[in-house]
């Protein structure tokens, strides 16, 4: 799997920012904002681009589009917050969404919730979701992407955990991940470490 770390001073400060545990919830969405902006506009560099004919105030010239905008799909309810910066940069996009919640005994996802078109077959998908920790919740969702003829995904998560980024690449799935940084790995719990937290539960108050 090709994984691509957005080592850029302006996406560790908000990385640092996110990270604090004095960071309240406000400046925790603000920084994760911002720093979606980042990992989406490095993931984006791939994306296949095709001219078609405009006319500036001066001359007539070639202009350039995405040739195929990905569906984006954030990752419920984490990913939530990842969801408007990246469609700020992809105002051609639409937006799918999956529901993943963790089961506190076994970490092992629990969809409860798919909203996605039933046919992927050509259609690039970006997938958000802050952390990518044991892989479990985002090898679900990539999952479901190829079981609707999806094969070219895109990750783009801020902190990733070696045993998450081992698993997605044993899945032999057709992935790429974009992360602002990999840390050292899981505690216990399946909290990466030294990570930021419970990503929901920093923006969204604990349930
Ligand atoms: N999910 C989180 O929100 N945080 C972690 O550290 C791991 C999984």
């Amino acid at each position: 799997m090709d994984v691509l770390v957005v080592d850029h001073p302006l996406a560790q400060t908000r990385l640092t920012a996110m990270r604090n545990a004095d960071t309240d919830s406000g400046v925790f969405r603000a920084a994760l904002h911002e720093l979606t902006t980042m990992v989406v506009y490095e993931a984006a560099r791939s994306f296949a681009v095709e001219q078609y004919p405009i006319t500036t105030p001066v001359a007539p010239a070639q202009g350039t589009r995405l040739a195929n905008p990905p569906l984006i799909v954030p990752v419920l309810r984490a990913g939530l917050g990842m969801a408007d910066s990246a469609l700020a940069l992809l105002p051609e996009s639409s937006m799918g969404f999956v529901g993943l919640a963790r089961d506190e005994h076994t970490f092992e996802p629990r969809a409860y919730m798919e909203s996605l078109p039933g046919d992927l077959s050509g259609q690039p998908v970006l997938v958000l979701d802050p952390m990518l920790a044991t892989g479990g919740s985002l090898l679900h969702c990539c999952q479901l992407l190829a079981d609707r003829g999806c094969t070219d995904v895109i990750v783009c998560c801020v902190l990733a955990a070696p045993e998450g980024i081992e698993r997605l690449s044993r899945s032999g799935l057709p992935l790429r991940l974009v992360t602002a940084a990999i840390d050292q790995g899981l505690n216990e719990k399946a909290y990466i470490v030294p990570g930021l937290g419970d990503a929901g539960d920093r923006q969204f108050g604990g349930m």
